[in-house]
C-alpha cells in the first residue's frame, strides 16, 4: 500500500515519523490517535507556498472543525495561519492558541446574537448566511457602539462530485445566499448603520478530488466581486473556502496537490483581480487536506469471530471515528504489528458499540489477525477526534503528538470520572 512520507514499515511494524506505533500503543494504551506534527506543518507550507507563488497576500485559514485540538491550533498559529471557526468554542480555542483575531473568520449558518456579540467584541470578521443575520448583527453592533466587519457566504449552486452530506454549495444546501441574490445582500449591508462588508466567502463542499468545481467556484466569486466593486464595496478579502480531498484509497485515489489546486484556481482569481484593478487578500480554508493523513488511530483487537462474515472486533468504534458509519467512508487499515504480512482473509472490522452499523471497514482483505494485534486506521486526522462521542459511556481516546524524536500527549484519554463530571444529581435523588 502507498504510504505518505511520514509513515513507514520497519521490521514489520508501522512507524509514524520516528515512532513505532506498537510501542506507542503499549505505552499510552488504545484507542489512541497519533499525529505527526511535521506532516501538518509540511502540508500547511505546501498550501502557503503554492498559493503565494501566484499572488500575495494569501492567508491559509485552517478549518478548526477538522481537529480543534489546541496543540494543533498552536502549530498553525506558529506557522502564521489563521482559522475558519464555526462556533464560539472554536473561536475561543483559536484565540487562546495565539491566533490573531484578524486571521479568524467566524462562519456558520445559524449564529445566535450572543455568538455575533462575541465576534464583534473580539474584533473578528463574520460571514453572514442570511438576511436575518445581517439585521441581527447590525443591531448587536449598534448596541455595542461598534462596527461589524462582514462577508456573505455565496451559494454558487454547484453540483460537486462528493458525498451528498458534505456537498455544501448545492442549490438545495442550507448554506449561503443564492448567488443571484448576493448583490442585494451587499446592498443591504452597505445601507446598514453598523455593518461594513469587507469580504466574500464560499465553500462548495468537502473531499473533492476534481479541480473543475474549484475553478468554477472561483469564476463565480470573481464575477460577484466585480458586481460588488461596482456598487462600492471595498473588498479586503475573498475566501474560496476549503474542500480539497485526500486519497483515502491509497492505491486507487488521486488527489490534487495544493500546487495543482493553486495552478488551476489562481490564474482565474489573479486575472479576475487584475481586470477589476483590486488586490484583496486571498483566503482559503482547508481542513481535511491539512491534517487528515497526519494521524493514525490505533486500536487493539479484542477478538475475532467467524460468523456469516469474518469479524475483527476492536476497541475503537464509531464513538472514536464516525466517518465510516456516517458517510460509508473508506479508511485504509494496516495491521501495525505485522504490517508486511501477506493478505490472508477478508475481514469486517467492528467496534465495541451496541449498533450493527458500528463497522470501521467492511469485507476488507487483511493479513492474519488475532486477539492482541494492533490495527492502525489511517487518515484519521480530519473529522476523527473532533466528531467523537461518548456513546455507550465510552470515554474518548487520547491524542498523542509526535515530532522528530519527541512525543507527548496533546489530550489524555477520558475516564469514567470525565463521563460524570458534568452530570448533576437532582436533589430528590
Ligand atoms: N470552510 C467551511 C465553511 C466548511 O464548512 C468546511 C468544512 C471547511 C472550510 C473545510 O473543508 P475541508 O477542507 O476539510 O474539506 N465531517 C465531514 C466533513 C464536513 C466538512 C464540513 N465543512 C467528513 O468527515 O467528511
Amino acid at each position: 500500500m502507498n504510504l505518505p512520507p511520514h509513515l513507514s514499515v520497519q521490521d514489520g511494524h508501522l512507524f509514524i515519523g520516528e515512532h513505532d506505533t506498537v510501542r506507542l500503543a503499549e505505552e499510552y494504551g488504545t484507542p489512541l490517535y497519533v499525529t505527526d506534527e511535521g506532516r501538518v506543518r509540511a502540508r500547511y507550507r505546501e498550501y502557503r507556498d503554492a498559493l503565494s507563488a501566484h499572488y500575495k497576500p494569501v492567508l491559509v485559514l485552517y478549518a478548526a472543525k477538522a481537529n480543534g485540538n489546541s496543540a494543533l491550533l498552536r502549530v498553525f498559529a506558529d506557522e502564521g495561519a489563521g482559522a475558519d471557526v464555526f462556533s464560539p468554542g472554536e473561536l475561543e480555542l483559536a484565540l487562546r492558541a495565539g491566533m490573531e483575531p484578524s486571521h479568524l473568520l467566524f462562519n456558520g449558518s445559524s449564529k445566535s446574537r450572543n455568538d455575533l456579540r462575541l465576534a464583534i467584541e473580539r474584533g473578528i470578521r463574520v460571514t453572514l448566511d442570511s438576511m436575518d443575520e445581517l439585521r441581527a448583527i447590525d443591531e448587536v453592533a449598534g448596541t455595542l457602539g461598534k462596527e461589524a466587519f462582514v462577508s456573505f457566504r455565496v451559494n454558487p449552486a454547484l453540483d460537486v462530485p462528493t458525498h451528498p452530506k458534505i456537498a455544501t454549495g448545492l442549490a438545495s444546501s442550507k448554506f449561503g445566499i443564492p448567488h443571484e441574490r448576493v448583490p442585494d445582500a451587499y446592498r443591504a449591508a452597505l445601507e446598514a448603520d453598523h455593518v461594513r462588508p469587507v469580504g466574500i466567502h464560499c465553500h462548495i463542499g468537502s473531499q473533492i478530488l476534481a479541480l473543475d468545481p474549484f475553478i468554477e467556484a472561483a469564476r463565480v466569486m470573481v464575477r460577484i466581486a466585480g458586481e460588488l466593486v461596482r456598487m462600492g464595496v471595498v473588498l479586503e478579502f475573498i475566501d474560496l473556502g476549503g474542500g480539497l480531498g485526500i486519497p483515502y484509497r491509497h492505491d486507487e485515489d488521486r488527489a490534487p496537490t495544493p500546487r495543482e489546486y493553486a495552478d488551476a484556481v489562481m490564474p482565474v482569481f489573479v486575472d479576475g483581480m487584475t481586470a477589476l484593478g483590486i488586490r484583496p487578500a486571498l483566503w482559503v480554508e482547508p481542513g481535511r487536506s491539512l491534517v487528515a493523513d497526519s494521524t493514525v488511530l490505533l486500536t487493539r483487537v479484542n477478538s475475532t469471530k467467524d460468523a456469516h462474515r469474518r469479524f475483527v472486533n476492536v476497541d475503537a468504534g464509531f464513538n472514536q471515528l464516525v466517518r465510516p458509519a456516517m458517510y460509508g467512508s473508506y479508511h485504509e487499515i494496516v495491521v501495525a504489528n505485522h504490517a508486511d504480512a501477506p493478505l490472508e482473509s477478508t475481514c469486517t472490522v467492528a467496534g465495541p458499540i451496541c449498533e450493527s452499523g458500528d463497522l470501521l471497514a467492511e469485507d476488507r482483505p487483511l493479513p492474519a489477525v488475532t486477539e492482541g494485534d494492533l490495527l492502525a486506521i489511517l487518515d484519521a486526522g480530519a473529522y476523527g477526534f473532533s466528531m467523537a462521542s461518548q456513546y455507550n459511556a465510552r470515554p474518548r481516546a487520547a491524542e498523542l503528538l509526535v515530532r522528530g524524536p519527541d512525543r507527548a500527549p496533546m489530550r489524555r484519554a477520558e475516564t469514567v470520572d470525565d463521563l460524570v463530571a458534568t452530570q448533576l444529581t437532582p436533589p430528590w435523588l
